[in-house]
Order: structure tokens, then C-alpha cells, then sequence
């Protein structure tokens, strides 16, 4: 009997995380995608991998004290923060405040910068793309 109940418990929950994505629109625009996948090949892939995925000891600090590229695919942290903060760190990179991400302000214009975050959003899981939304939303 606890057993059903546990598994009903866990498919409502289930359901519901289901619904709250489903009610997320999810309109990428494949001409935004392929100009942000292009541009994040050329400039980003280096260090946080060609599908995103970050490096494998992304959660330790390196010999240098810093830590290495995160992935960008919905399985670390890039996914906490509203467009604005996503677009400062990709413009002004964490070397200034004691990281190893470069500025990409003279690079990368704020067109080709939404291109990117376009690009490895698409990656993001449903629940993880709603949970990041609410975020950007405020609410
Ligand atoms: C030289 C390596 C390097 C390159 C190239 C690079 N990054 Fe990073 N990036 C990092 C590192 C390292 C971090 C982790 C922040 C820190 O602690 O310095 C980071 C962090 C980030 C974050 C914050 C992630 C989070 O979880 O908060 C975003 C977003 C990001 N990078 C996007 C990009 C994009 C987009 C490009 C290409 C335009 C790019 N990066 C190119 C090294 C790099």
C-alpha cells in the first residue's frame, strides 16, 4: 500500500513538472541556432566542449586555484542565471575577478552573444528550461 502511494506521490510530481514545461515556450529559431552553433565552435568549444559539455573536473579547482570551463548543456550552473547575467559573463568574462574565462566583448557583438545562449539553450532539458524561465521572469 505505501508503495502506491509512493509511486502516485512521484508520477503527480512527475505530471506536474511535465505540465509547468509544457506551458514554456520553447520557439528557437533554427537560423539563430546554426549562427550560434557556428560562432560557439569557433570561440567557445575549446574550453567548454563541442556539445557544451563542459570539462570532466568542472567542479574542482585546477593547480591554479581557478576552476575549469562548467558545461553549458543544463547540468551545472549556467541554467541559475536571467539572459542579462548570461550576456555579462560571456561579455565580460571572470579574468577580472579572478577566473579563466576570457571577455568576449570585442569579439562578439550582443546579437552573436543571444546567438550562442540560444544555442546551448535548445540543449537544456524541458524542466531545466522552465526552471530557468521562471528565473528570467522573476518569478
Ligand atoms: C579559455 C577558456 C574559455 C573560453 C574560450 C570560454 N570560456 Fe566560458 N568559462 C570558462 C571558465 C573557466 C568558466 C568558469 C568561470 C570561472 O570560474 O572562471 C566559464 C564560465 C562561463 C559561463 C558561466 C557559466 C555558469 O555556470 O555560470 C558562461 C555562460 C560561459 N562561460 C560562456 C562562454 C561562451 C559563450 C564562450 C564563447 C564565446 C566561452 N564561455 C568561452 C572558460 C572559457
Amino acid at each position: 500500500m505505501r508503495i502506491i502511494v509512493r509511486c502516485i506521490a512521484l508520477l503527480t510530481t512527475f505530471v506536474a513538472a511535465q505540465a509547468a514545461a509544457a506551458e514554456v515556450p520553447r520557439d528557437f529559431d533554427f537560423q539563430q541556432m546554426q549562427r550560434g552553433g557556428a560562432l560557439f565552435q569557433q570561440h567557445c568549444a575549446v574550453c567548454h566542449g563541442t556539445n557544451a559539455e563542459g570539462a570532466s573536473n568542472w567542479q574542482k579547482t585546477g593547480p591554479d586555484g581557478k576552476y575549469p570551463p562548467p558545461p553549458l548543456n543544463g547540468t551545472a550552473h549556467a541554467w541559475h542565471h536571467p539572459t542579462s547575467v548570461l550576456i555579462d559573463v560571456i561579455r565580460n568574462g571572470t579574468i577580472r575577478i579572478g577566473g579563466n574565462m576570457p571577455p568576449w566583448k570585442d569579439k562578439l557583438d550582443e546579437a552573436q552573444i543571444r546567438d550562442i545562449i540560444a544555442w546551448f539553450q535548445a540543449k537544456w532539458p524541458d524542466e531545466i528550461y522552465a526552471a530557468w524561465y521562471r528565473i528570467e521572469k522573476g518569478q
